[in-house]
């Protein structure tokens, strides 16, 4: 199936899902996170990120946050192609189990170690899929350094705290791709200026280093927003 179908019929399967009241083991809410939205009116007068508000809007379907990963992992699947994945700050793991079972690679680096949730949500079957205590990914159980970047082609922090411009840094020194969903503004090295959101503040970052941003938004409610860059050389 070609990338735009796939990434058309995803759009339709998703915006078609309806409100899950199955609960699972990776539910945003135990992260206990707080979101600051960027207005509308910052997306306005965003050069980068207004397109966002001309997307024919799709029902945002409160319940989705807990499937986050299950999203993002199709719409990297649509959007990339296959390569070796960080999955920075990615916790349990769910994101990078999901993209080995579509046959990529991808390493957890999180100082924290978390052991795979055991079941999540198959959104495309709508079924509940059980994943066997003997599953692993690969993880790296440290804090995030610039120099790991350089075994991995695309970088990705899904609200990793403390390291979203590190991640840039990195990805400008070894020449990665990378996809953050940005959040809250947590042990990052510099803080955006007054009035300045901070998802426009990594843009704005990314850009000086050179990079092509590509925004987009996941289909549910809350800080729904990612960006996808890449170096213009690449
Ligand atoms: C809010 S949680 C998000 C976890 C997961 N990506 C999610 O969306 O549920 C932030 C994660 O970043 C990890 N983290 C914090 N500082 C980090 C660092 N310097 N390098 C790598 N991971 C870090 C934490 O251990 C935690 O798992």
């Amino acid at each position: 199936m070609s990338k735009r179908k796939h990434k058309l019929e995803n759009e339709k399967l998703f915006s078609q899902i309806e409100q899950s009241s199955e609960s699972t083991s990776d539910d945003f809410s135990e992260t206990n996170h707080s979101d600051i939205l960027i207005s509308d009116e910052s997306l306005a007068n965003s050069l980068e990120l207004s397109g966002l508000l001309r997307k024919p809007a799709r029902r945002e379907l409160p319940r989705m946050k807990k499937f986050r990963f299950q999203l993002l992992h199709e719409w990297i699947l649509a959007n990339v192609d296959p390569c070796r994945v960080a999955d920075i700050g990615g916790g349990k793991g769910l994101l990078s189990y999901l993209l080995q079972q579509s046959g990529w690679s991808s390493t957890v680096i999180d100082p924290v170690h978390q052991e795979l949730p055991n079941k999540y949500k198959d959104l495309i079957q709508d079924r509940q899929v059980r994943i066997a205590e003997s599953e692993r990914v690969p993880r790296i159980d440290e804090v995030f350094a610039s120099e790991m970047a350089m075994n991995f082609d695309l970088l990705v922090a899904v609200h990793a705290h403390g390291c979203n411009l590190q991640l840039i840094d990195a990805a400008a020194q070894h020449n990665c791709a990378f996809v953050i969903l940005p959040c809250c503004v947590i042990g990052e090295p510099l803080l955006p200026p007054p009035g300045v959101h901070w998802i426009q503040f990594v843009v704005d970052y990314a850009i000086k280093q050179g990079f092509e941003i590509e925004p987009f938004r996941l289909n549910f409610k809350g800080q729904n927003i990612g960006v996808y860059a890449k170096r213009w050389s690449s």
